[in-house]
C-alpha cells in the first residue's frame, strides 16, 4: 500500500494528478521497453490448493465456495470502494479499513478488513507505533524481529483487521534515494527475506493474514503509478537478477506460508505488475507455489479481464484507476465477464477459493473479532458511508486499546538497532556528570504534536518514521531531549538547526550532541521538495544538518552526531573532522526514540545495531543505474537493472571501492572474539541442478459451466447505496451478457504453458532448495573488560572460483548473541541451505550448485570477516582477513 491522498472527495480526485511533478501529465504513447526484455505470456492461472499444508483449508473453502452464487463470488474478490464502509447486520458496525471486501453473509463469509501499515495499525488510536522495517533490519536479531511480528499481529487482531498490509521487502533498497526503502529491512535479499519471513510468522501466529509486498521492482517512487495519461515505469529485470535478488525474499515469504501478496504499482518488462502473467501465474503461483491470494496495490489495477486471466485474485480498493465514481473493473463487471465467457468460471472459482482458503488457513472462521475502529474519523460517531452523497451516522470507533506491553518490544528494537559507526577516544558512553549541549530540531518532538502532519508528511521534530501509507499514529512520543533531561535535568538545548552565532568556544571537556535527519516516503506527498524519493535533498541531512555539525565541530572539541534517517547519508562533509568523535545512526525508532537512545548514550547497555546498507563516500561510488532516479521520459519511463546482481556492497566489492562504512558495520562499547568455528554437513549436497520436482497434489474442482444469469440479480428491493461497489447486475444486463456468451477460448492455445517450472514443487519453490546443507557453529566471547554487549555474527558465502558473474561475497545468514558480560560467551549457529549455495541458471531455468570449493566467511560486518569455513574440506580457520 497504498494510495494515501486526502479523504476529501475533490482533493482525492485531484491528488491523482498532483502526486508527480506536473510535467509528467503529458499525453504520449509509451517508449519501447529495451530490446531483450519481454513480458512472456503464462496462462492459464495455476490453481491453489496442491500443497499438503493448505489441504484442509482448501477442502473447507471448496465446500463453502461450491455453495456460492456468481454474485457472491465476484463480491469477495473486490473491495467495496475507496473509503467505503458497510453496516454489519444488527450491529451498525461499519467496515472502516483502507480496504474492505464484499461479503457472502448468507454463507457466513464476512467482509474482510485490510489495513495498513507494516509498522503498526494505521489511522487509529490505542496502538503502538513500532520502529520501521529498516530499524528492525538494523538489529540483525531474529528473535526480536519475530517478537515485533507477534506484537504487530496482536494489535491487528485486537482492532479486528483481517489482513496486515505488510511486511515490505520490495523495494529491496536498490536505490539509496528510493522513497520507501525504510519500510523494508535493508539492501540485501537475505536480510529482507529472513526478516520478512519472521515477521510473517509472528503476525500469522496471531491469526492475521500477512501480505508480502510489493511484487516487484518498486525501487523508486517517481512515475510508479499508471494514470490516464502515462503508464507507470517499467522495471526491466533479467531473469537471474530477479531470482537471486528481487524475488528471493518473496520466496522466503511464500515458504513461511504468507496468506497474501500485493502487486507493485509499476510494470516489469513493460507489463503492469497487476496483470503480468509471467510474474503472477508463472513465477509466483507456479514456481514459488504460492497458495494464498494476490491483491492489487491501491488503484493499480488497470484492466478487468486481463488482470483476472493474468492471476490477480483481489481488486483493491475495488475502484477503477480514477476512483470514487462508483466504477470498477471487477465487481459487476467481473460478473458480466463470467456470464459472457470472457473470464472462465474456473478462474473465478480459483480466485475465490484462494481468498476463502487463506481465511480458513489463519483460523479466521473461529471467533475473529470484527473491526472496531474507523480509518476515516477519530470521533466516536461518523458517517457510515464516508464517500456517499447521503450517509447516516452511527458509532464507528470503539477506542479499543491494543498496546498491552508492546512498548517494550518496540523500545528493544529501537535500542538494538542503534548503530555506532564511530567512537574516537571512546567518547561514548557519557556520564551524567558530562557537560552536554544539544543541538538540532530533530532532538525534540514536533512542537505541534507527533501526529500533527497527516500521514507523517512533514519532517518536523524527531523523525520516528517516514511518510505515506506506511505509518501509524503515535500514542505518545518519547523524544530524545526529554530522555536526556531525565538524566541531566539542566542540559542546554538549542532547538534550532542553525548554530547559534553567539556560542562561545567551549572548554575541552564540553560535549555537543547534534541531531540530524533525512526523510522519505510515498510520492502521494511532497515534503520540502522531495517527491517521496529523496530527489531534492539526495543523501544529505535535511535542514542543513551538515552545516550544523560543522559549526558545532568548530566550537566544540567533542561532537556526537545522532542521525534519524530513512537510509544512508553522505557523511564526508564532517566525518573526518577531529572533533566529530562519535556517530550513531538511530534509524527510524517509532514512538520509543528517547530512552532507547539514552540508554546507549549513557552506557546502560552497549550499542549492537549494524548497518542494513553501505554508506559510501560519494553517490557515484554506486553505478548510475542505482544512484540516480529514472527521470521523466515521454510515455513509459524505463528503469533498466543494468547493474544486475551488483547493488550495494556487491558492487563496491566488485570494483574495490572502500565505503565510508561497510554493509553490516556496527561498533560496540566492548569487543568480541570469534573462535572454535566448526562446519558440519547436514543434507549431502551434490553439485549440479536440482533433482526432478515433485508432482503437484490435487486441487479442488468445480463445475466449469457458466452459471445462470439469475445468479447475478440483486434480491428484490435491495437498497443500493450510491457509488458503493456491488457485484450485482440488473436482470437485463445479466441476460444480455449471458446471451453474448461466447465459447471462443479467451486464451489462445499457443499461449498456454503446459510444462511445470522445474524449480517449483512446494511453497517457496522446489523443496530441496530449503534443505540445510551445512551448519556452522562459532563461539563468541566478550573479550572486553568494562561493558556487556550483544554481538552480531554475519555469514557471507564466497562461491567457487570460476562461478560466472557472481559477487565475491553474499550474505546468507546471521545470528545475534544474548547480552554477554565481560568473559561471557555463547555458541552461535548459522545455516546454509541448498538455495544459499546455488545460482540461477537461465538456460535450464533452475537453481544449480556450481562445482568447486565454497568458503563461508563469518564476522561482525562485511568488512570484518576473520573466520573462514571451507565447506568441502570441512574446516574453519580464524585470524584471517576475508576476501575483500
Ligand atoms: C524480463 O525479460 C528478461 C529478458 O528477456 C527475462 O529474462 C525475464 O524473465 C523477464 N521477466 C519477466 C517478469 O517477465
Ligand atoms: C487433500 O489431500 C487428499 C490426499 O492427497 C486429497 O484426496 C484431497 O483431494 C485433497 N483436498 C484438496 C481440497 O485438495
Ligand atoms: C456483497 O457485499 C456487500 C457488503 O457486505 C453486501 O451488502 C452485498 O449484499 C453482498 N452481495 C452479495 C451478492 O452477497
Ligand atoms: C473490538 O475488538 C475487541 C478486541 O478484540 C473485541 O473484544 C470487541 O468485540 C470488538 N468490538 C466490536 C464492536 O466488535
Ligand atoms: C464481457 O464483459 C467484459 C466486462 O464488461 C467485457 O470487457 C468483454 O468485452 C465482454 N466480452 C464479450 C464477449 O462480450
Ligand atoms: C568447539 O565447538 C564444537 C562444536 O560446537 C564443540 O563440540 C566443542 O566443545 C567446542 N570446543 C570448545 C573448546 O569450545
Amino acid at each position: 500500500m497504498v494510495f494515501a491522498c486526502s479523504t476529501r472527495l475533490l482533493s482525492l480526485a485531484l491528488c491523482l494528478f498532483l502526486q508527480r511533478p506536473s510535467h509528467a501529465a503529458t499525453l504520449h504513447p509509451r517508449d519501447a521497453v529495451p530490446s531483450g526484455f519481454e513480458a512472456r505470456p503464462y496462462y492459464p492461472a495455476p490453481h491453489g490448493g496442491w500443497v499438503p499444508s493448505w489441504n484442509d483449508s482448501y477442502a473447507k473453502a471448496q465446500k463453502l465456495v461450491s455453495q456460492m452464487t456468481l454474485a457472491e463470488k465476484t463480491n469477495i474478490t473486490g473491495g467495496v470502494g475507496i473509503y467505503m464502509g458497510k453496516i454489519w447486520p444488527r450491529r451498525t458496525l461499519i467496515f472502516p479499513c483502507v480496504g474492505n471486501t464484499g461479503s457472502a453473509l448468507r454463507l457466513g463469509f464476512p467482509q474482510l478488513c485490510l489495513q495498513d501499515s507494516a509498522l503498526g495499525v494505521a489511522s487509529t488510536d490505542g496502538v503502538t507505533a513500532f520502529p520501521a522495517g529498516i530499524t528492525t533490519g538494523a538489529t540483525w536479531d531474529k528473535g526480536l524481529i519475530y517478537a515485533r511480528g507477534v506484537a504487530l499481529g496482536k494489535e491487528f487482531r485486537g482492532k479486528g483487521a483481517n489482513v496486515y498490509l505488510g511486511p515490505t521487502v520490495g523495494p529491496l533498497g536498490r536505490k539509496p534515494l528510493g522513497g520507501r526503502n525504510w519500510e523494508g529491512f535493508g539492501s540485501d535479499p537475505v536480510l529482507q527475506g529472513i526478516s520478512g519471513a519472521l515477521t510473517i510468522k509472528g503476525v500469522q501466529e496471531q491469526g492475521v493474514i500477512a501480505t508480502i509486498k510489493h511484487l516487484i521492482g518498486n525501487e523508486q517512487e517517481m512515475y510508479r503509478m499508471y494514470n490516464p495519461f502515462q503508464p507507470g515505469y517499467s522495471a526491466n529485470i533479467d531473469d537471474r537478477t530477479l531470482h537471486e535478488l528481487y524475488l528471493w525474499p518473496f520466496a522466503d515469504a511464500v515458504k513461511a506460508g504468507v496468506g497474501s501478496v500485493m502487486t507493485a504499482y509499476n510494470a516489469v518488462n513493460g507489463s503492469a505488475c497487476s496483470q503480468n502473467s509471467y510474474l503472477l501465474n508463472g513465477l509466483l503461483k507456479d514456481e514459488l507455489g504460492f497458495q494464498g491470494f494476490v491483491m492489487s496495490d491501491w488503484l493499480s489495477q488497470i484492466s478487468g479481464v486481463s488482470s483476472a486471466l493474468a492471476g490477480l485474485d483481489m481488486s483493491m480498493p475495488g475502484d477503477t484507476m480514477v476512483p470514487l465514481f462508483g466504477n470498477s473493473y471487477w465487481k459487476y463487471e467481473l460478473t458480466r465477464s463470467v456470464l459472457n465467457g470472457s473470464v472462465p468460471v474456473d478462474r473465478l472459482n480459483d480466485m475465490v477459493t484462494r481468498i476463502v482458503a487463506a481465511w480458513y488457513q489463519l483460523g479466521q472462521d473461529k471467533d475473529y473479532p470484527r473491526p472496531n475502529f474507523s480509518s476515516n474519523t477519530k470521533s466516536r460517531d461518523g458517517l457510515l458511508y464516508p464517500a456517499a452523497l447521503f450517509s447516516p451516522t452511527g458509532q464507528v470507533n470503539w477506542f479499543v486499546n491494543v498496546q498491552a506491553d508492546h512498548n517494550l518490544v518496540a523500545r528493544q528494537v529501537a535500542h538494538d538497532a542503534i548503530t555506532l559507526l564511530k567512537n574516537d577516544d571512546t567518547l561514548l558512553p557519557l556520564s551524567t556528570q558530562s557537560r552536554i549541549t544539544v543541538f538540532g530540531t530533530d532532538a525534540a518532538v514536533n512542537p505541534d504534536g507527533p501526529n500533527a502532519c497527516g500521514n507523517r508528511a512533514c519532517n518536523k521534530g524527531t523523525l520516528g518514521m517516514g511518510w505515506g501509507s506506511g505509518v501509524a499514529e503515535y500514542p505518545y512520543f518519547d523524544d530524545p531531549i526529554s530522555a536526556i533531561r531525565r538524566r541531566i535535568p539542566d542540559v542546554t538545548f538549542h532547538n534550532t538547526d542553525t548554530f547559534p552565532q553567539n556560542t562561545p568556544q567551549s572548554s575541552p571537556d564540553d560535549i555537543a550532541i547534534v541531531f540530524i535527519s533525512s526523510d522519505a516516503g510515498e510520492n502521494s506527498f511532497t515534503v520540502e521538495g522531495n517527491h517521496g524519493d529523496r530527489d531534492k535533498d539526495q543523501l544529505s541531512a535535511w535542514h542543513n544538518g551538515d552545516k550544523l555539525i560543522q559549526d558545532a565541530a568548530a566550537k566544540f572539541s567533542n561532537v556526537i552526531v545522532v542521525a534519524h534517517t530513512v537510509g544512508p547519508l553522505l557523511l564526508e562533509p564532517w566525518i573526518a573532522l577531529p572533533s566529530v568523535k562519535s556517530v550513531l545512526f538511530a534509524h527510524l525508532p517509532g514512538q520509543e526514540a528517547g530512552e532507547s537512545l539514552t540508554s546507549i548514550l549513557f552506557g546502560d547497555t552497549s550499542p549492537s545495531g549494524h548497518l542494513p546498507y553501505s554508506i559510501t563516500k560519494s553517490a557515484s561510488d554506486l553505478p548510475a543505474s542505482v544512484s540516480t532516479l529514472r527521470g521523466f521520459a515521454f510515455g513509459q519511463v524505463q528503469d533498466t537493472y543494468t547493474e544486475g546482481l551488483y547493488i550495494d556492497y556487491r558492487h563496491l566489492h566488485r570494483y574495490n571501492i572502500t565505503p565510508r562504512y561497510a554493509f553490516g558495520h556496527g561498533l560496540s562499547y566492548t569487543t568480541f572474539a570469534l573462535s572454535n568455528a566448526t562446519i558440519r554437513a547436514v543434507t549431502p549436497l551434490v553439485p549440479g541442478p536440482l533433482p526432478p520436482r515433485p508432482e503437484k497434489g490435487p486441487v479442488p474442482s468445480y463445475s466449469s459451466t457458466i452459471p445462470p444469469a439469475a445468479e447475478a440479480f440483486a434480491p428484490p428491493g435491495f437498497n443500493f447505496i450510491w457509488r458503493y461497489l456491488y457485484s450485482f447486475l440488473s436482470a437485463s444486463d445479466a441476460s444480455a451478457a449471458a446471451a453474448a456468451a461466447t465459447t471462443n477460448p479467451t486464451i489462445h492455445p499457443a499461449q498456454k504453458t503446459t510444462d511445470l517450472p522445474p524449480s517449483g514443487g512446494a511453497e517457496g519453490g522446489h523443496p530441496a532448495l530449503w534443505d540445510i546443507a551445512y551448519e556452522i557453529s562459532v563461539t563468541v566471547r566478550n573479550v572486553g573488560t568494562a561493558h556487556a554487549g550483544k554481538a552480531s555474527v554475519q555469514a557471507y558465502v564466497q562461491f567457487p572460483a570460476g562461478t560466472p558473474d557472481t559477487p565475491v561475497l553474499q550474505l546468507r545468514d546471521f545470528a545475534k548473541t544474548r547480552e554477554l558480560a565481560p568473559d561471557g560467551e555463547e555458541t552461535m549457529r548459522v545455516r546454509l541451505t541448498r538455495r544459499d549455495l546455488s545460482i540461477w541458471d537461465v538456460q535450464s531455468q533452475g537453481w544449480t550448485v556450481p562445482e568447486g570449493e565454497f568458503v563461508v566467511w563469518l564476522g561482525e560486518g562485511s568488512d570484518r570477516l576473520g573466520v573462514g569455513c571451507w565447506v568441502q574440506r570441512g574446516v574453519c580457520e580464524g585470524g584471517l582477513r576475508g576476501p575483500v
